[in-house]
């Protein structure tokens, strides 16, 4: 049961040549973006059933699986990969999932794992410091956007009801937040008992923006509902049209109420590494909590998130827990009390090498990319007869229709074939289109590709 050692070394080996083959050909754009055979087809082509019948896999054997199993994925390095907002990871974070994966020390206990808590201290307090919260905030990595707006709400709730981890969630609190905040946070009012209908929407303008002007009403409409604000959300941008909320609009009418501002910058809060993009965000630092996902636009895989607290003390609040096994009186140095994962993983190693490979100005440099390329996609569209866009992009997002017809349709078409990969979402109640510029190969000749072939599908549909 040991681990035969020369084994692994031929094993990694052909992985990392895999993977090199892999993410060349993919950057070229050679291969289709994506494949969807269904699911029966490709656990046949896998040969799924006998190796978990039979097991006997050895390196050669593996190196013919991964060929397959690689093939038969969604390429994020692609070009042509324009759908969801998920990173093509750069090769530094990949080697820390590596290291993860043989290593395994799920430090948020710090003997299991000092080095690895070590380095997700170092990287919280650079993100501490880059947000504005300096020495005073609290942070934590979480697995993933939707736990990290979780585990901030749950701050937000103790802040407001402290009682509520032991007695329960009174029935009267209420989350405001726009209409275009990501599921997750309805979600999260849902876990934690307050209810879905206890979010309350908030005046938004046509594209689904915060009306600042507006939030009086709003804080109004709340109370004679007999209801108590716990916290009012914001987005850094919206997932839909990746357009940023005014923040410190909202973070001070926040502060002049005494309501937990909560800031969603799962997607955006990574232009605060780009001097070109970091006035988006300005007024972060009056946020309560905000959450910052790695994995979107710092290259990593999934999943590593950021929760931040502008009071450590208030991350701390957020769970109350005994457990004779594992809490231990003071535990200076572990991270257990501020997440929901007991067995966490090395997360901060991820984002420590991609920072320490191509720096923060490297990082920036990208985002500021990614976000120039898709302002170009809005340039182009326009220019040309048949497309609109609903507004100007603000980040890597940009929502467009082609015609009149159905816009779903045509994405299905563009996928068919693994020309293209996009997304699709309502702006203003209509179906878009939806391109996310995530792959660094992503240029100005795809754009026009993209633009051209969507022309192409509706001349052949006229035929
Ligand atoms: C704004 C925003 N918040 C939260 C999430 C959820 O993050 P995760 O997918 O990491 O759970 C997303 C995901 O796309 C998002 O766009």
């Amino acid at each position: 049961m040991t681990w035969n050692v020369e084994e692994f070394v031929r094993a990694a080996s052909v992985t990392v040549e895999g993977l090199a083959t892999y993410v060349d050909e993919s950057q070229l754009g050679l291969p289709p973006v994506l494949r969807r055979r269904p699911p029966r087809e490709l656990a046949d082509r896998l040969g799924l059933v006998r190796w978990i019948r039979e097991g006997g896999m050895t390196p050669e054997s593996y190196a013919e699986f991964l060929a397959v199993y690689l093939e038969e994925g969604t390429r994020l390095h692609h070009p042509a990969y324009l759908a969801h907002q998920v990173a093509a990871p750069d090769f530094p974070a990949a080697l820390a999932d590596f290291v993860h994966g043989a290593i395994n020390n799920p430090m948020a206990i710090y003997e299991l794992g000092a080095s690895a808590a070590t380095v997700e201290f170092e990287v919280l307090r650079w993100m501490l410091d880059k947000v504005g919260y300096g020495e005073a905030g609290g942070g934590v990595l979480t697995h993933g956007g939707s736990l990290a707006n979780l585990t901030a709400l749950l701050a937000a709730r103790a802040a407001a009801v402290p009682q509520a981890w032991t007695d329960g969630v009174p029935g009267d609190l209420a989350l405001l937040a726009p209409a275009s905040t990501h599921y997750s946070l309805t979600r999260a009012a849902a876990i934690l008992g307050l209810g879905e209908r206890a979010v309350m929407p908030l005046d938004v303008d046509e594209l689904g923006r915060v009306d600042v002007a507006r939030l009086p009403e709003a804080l109004d409409r709340v109370r004679r509902a007999g209801r108590r604000p716990m916290a009012l959300v914001a987005n850094a941008c919206a997932t839909g049209t990746g357009l940023y909320d005014d923040l410190r609009g909202i973070g001070e009418f926040c502060a002049a109420n005494g309501v937990w501002f909560h800031v969603d910058g799962a997607h955006g809060a990574s232009a605060l590494l780009t001097p070109e993009y970091r006035h988006l965000l300005d007024g972060i630092e009056l946020a309560d909590s905000l959450i910052w996902d790695a994995h979107k636009m710092l290259r990593t895989s999934g999943l590593a998130a950021a929760v931040l607290t502008k009071r450590g003390a208030d991350l701390d609040g957020a769970f109350r827990q005994q457990a004779s096994y594992l809490f231990y009186g003071d535990q200076g140095f572990d991270l257990i009390g501020r997440a929901v994962e007991c067995t966490k993983a090395e997360l901060g190693l991820k984002i420590f090498l991609n920072l320490a490979w191509r720096g923060e100005r490297g990082l920036g440099d990208y985002v500021a990319r990614q976000y120039e390329t898709a302002h170009r996609f809005w340039e182009l569209a326009r220019e040309r007869p048949g497309f609109e866009c609903p507004y100007e992009p603000q980040s890597n997002i940009v929502c467009f229709r082609y015609g009149t017809g159905d816009q779903a349709r045509i994405r299905e078409r563009l996928m068919e074939d693994g020309a293209f990969h996009l997304t699709s979402t309502e702006v203003g109640g209509v179906r878009h289109l939806r391109i996310t510029v995530m792959a660094p190969a992503t240029d100005e000749k795809t754009l026009e590709a993209l633009l051209d072939r969507i022309g192409d599908l509706d001349r052949l549909a006229g035929e």
